[in-house]
């Protein structure tokens, strides 16, 4: 039996994140490096190797052995310092898919990852806006110090024009660019040096620390060095934003940090302070209400569905979100969509190759739970006692289109059966014209490599060929039927479809042409998600 005290306590130790960046910008080499601290690696390898070894941790499907890249997210768990750290991988590779914007939902938290040479990047862009969407804390990590770059300052300037988020330096980088030292702490107003000499990043650095008045360091770094951190740091003081827990709380505030993953440098004092500031799960909403994390009735909702992660076993995997109370292995839940009990068996938590069978877990814990079918995209699970609808995963707009169809007409069904399996699933957005033949699709996707990964399993999974033609779409606008009645003009160049739910939606050919049209329809309501 979990006393309220423990439950509570399991949960203000847990810190659940997802990092986020543009492909390169040293995600997964921040990600392991923070694995080597938290004592779940004992080697780092560098990436090099890995990527064209073995593969990365998170590496599951053939597809991803294939092209050295993790298609799907996964999750690594490590106790540091009294805290259970969740760090929800997304996928790295340039064609990020709607996985990636399905994580951040299971997020308390958010690490951007910035490259320091080229700043803010496309792809940092469209993950900060849906955690800004949901209001949950940003912290910012400004990754390969070790190589010349933009100033600092330049960056958080860049931050707050790009994004509209303020930037609030925790430390500041010592030395001269391209030759950093260390990090200053802010906080503290000491100055720790990071010793890489001949260390290649594979284990813990070691550093001294010390204040930043210890006149030891002066001459350490020299009086240009010394006096230049001095004036920054008044700067800082007298023009920078003041630090405000709130504001860092509601996304308003990015807590910044400098480092280098490659060779260690900042690592540690980030992921100390970041823990201290990061939120534990908190209160979740619901259709009517919330449920807090210490409710001691159970609550989860299912982020994604992974097929096949195991060739030998042809299984399904739900990602389940623990919101409240305590899992144990074996129990029974409510599916809220069904309203059937399922009892919850063989959890599963994931590890590099590993499964791991769990006993028991706390909110913010992601569990991965056999699925025989009867799991959606958003399913809310609850425990005896409750009966909680959590709030609609949201819809994200695709912005990449393409026809599909099976190759050999006789395969009909099994290319019907794959490509349901497969929405249901959300490995890709599926949509129809209404005069279109039942045999093909339009296929909606956030990423290219979803597409790819469409093509594999419906061949490895149903063996089905596919033809499979790129339209040239790439915004998507949701309309109502009544709008529909209307005649609507400026849509010449533009396709109406239907999406699975029968909802009619327009995709343009590119934002110009929209624009076009909401022009020349003005009580039209084209709505970027369906309502
Ligand atoms: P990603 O997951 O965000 O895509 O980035 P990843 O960690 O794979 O890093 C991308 C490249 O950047 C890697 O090089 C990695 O070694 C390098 N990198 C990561 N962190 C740092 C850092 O702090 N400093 C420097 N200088 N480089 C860093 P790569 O693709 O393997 O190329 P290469 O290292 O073989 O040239």
């Amino acid at each position: 039996m979990t006393t309220a005290s423990t439950l509570s306590t399991e949960v203000n130790r847990r810190r659940t994140f997802a990092i986020i960046s543009h492909p390169d910008a040293g995600k997964t080499t921040l990600t392991e490096k923070l694995l080597l601290y938290g004592g779940a690696i004992r080697l780092a390898g560098s990436v090099k190797a890995r990527k064209s070894q073995k593969h990365a941790l998170s590496d599951w499907m053939e597809i991803e052995k294939q092209r050295g890249i993790s298609v799907t997210s996964s999750v690594l768990q490590f106790d540091y310092d009294g805290y259970r750290v969740n760090i929800l991988d997304t996928p790295g590779h340039q064609d990020f898919s709607e996985d990636t914007y399905r994580t951040l939902m299971a997020t308390d938290s958010a690490v951007m990852v910035i490259d320091v040479a080229k700043g803010v990047e496309d792809q940092t862009k469209k993950l900060f806006r849906v955690c800004k969407q949901r209001g949950i804390p940003i912290f910012t990590f400004v990754n390969k110090l070790d190589r010349f770059g933009k100033n600092p300052f330049e960056l958080m300037e860049e931050i707050e024009n790009v994004l509209g988020i303020r930037a609030y330096p925790m430390n500041w980088p010592v030395g001269i660019e391209g030759n950093y030292l260390g990090v200053y702490n802010r906080k503290l107003a000491q100055i720790e040096l990071f010793d890489t000499e001949g260390a290649h990043g594979q284990k813990v650095i070691p550093s001294t620390v010390g204040s930043v008045d210890d006149p030891a360091f002066a001459e350490l770094l020299g009086e240009e060095v010394y006096q230049a951190l001095q004036e920054d740091i008044e700067l800082l003081d007298l023009a920078g934003d003041e630090f405000d827990e709130e504001k860092v709380a509601a996304g308003e505030l990015t807590p910044m940090f400098f480092g280098s993953a490659i060779s260690n440098f900042g690592v540690r004092p980030f992921l100390e302070e970041f823990l201290q500031l990061a939120p534990p799960p908190l209160a979740r909403k619901g259709v009517d209400s919330a449920v807090a994390p210490d409710d001691e009735r159970f609550s989860a909702f299912v982020f994604k569905i992974q097929a096949n992660m195991n060739p030998t076993h042809r299984d399904r995997i739900a990602f389940m979100r623990i919101c409240s109370g305590k899992f144990s292995k074996g129990m029974a839940v409510k599916h809220i969509t069904t309203g059937k009990t399922i009892k919850l068996s063989q959890p599963t938590q994931f590890m590099a190759q590993e499964r791991t069978i769990i006993e028991e877990a706390y909110p913010g814990d992601i569990v991965g739970l056999f699925d025989p079918g009867v799991f959606g995209i958003g399913d809310s699970l609850c425990g005896d006692g409750l009966s909680f609808q959590f709030e609609d995963f949201p819809v994200f707009p695709p912005e990449l289109f393409a026809r599909v169809q099976a190759k050999d007409t006789m395969k009909r069904k099994q290319f019907n059966k794959g490509m349901t399996q497969l929405t249901q699933e959300g490995a890709v957005q599926v949509f129809r014209q209404p005069e279109m033949a039942i045999e093909s699709y339009i296929v909606g996707a956030v990423g290219l490599l979803q597409f790819e990964v469409l093509e594999y399993r419906l061949k490895n999974e149903y063996g089905v060929d596919i033809e499979l033609n790129h339209l040239g779409y790439s915004v998507a606008r949701w309309i109502n039927d009544e709008a529909l009645k209307t005649n609507i003009k400026g849509i010449d160049s533009a396709m109406l479809v239907r999406d699975i739910k029968d909802r009619p939606v327009i995709l343009f050919r590119n934002e110009w042409s929209y624009n076009w049209a909401k022009e020349q329809n003005p009580s039209v309501n084209f709505m970027i998600v369906p309502k």
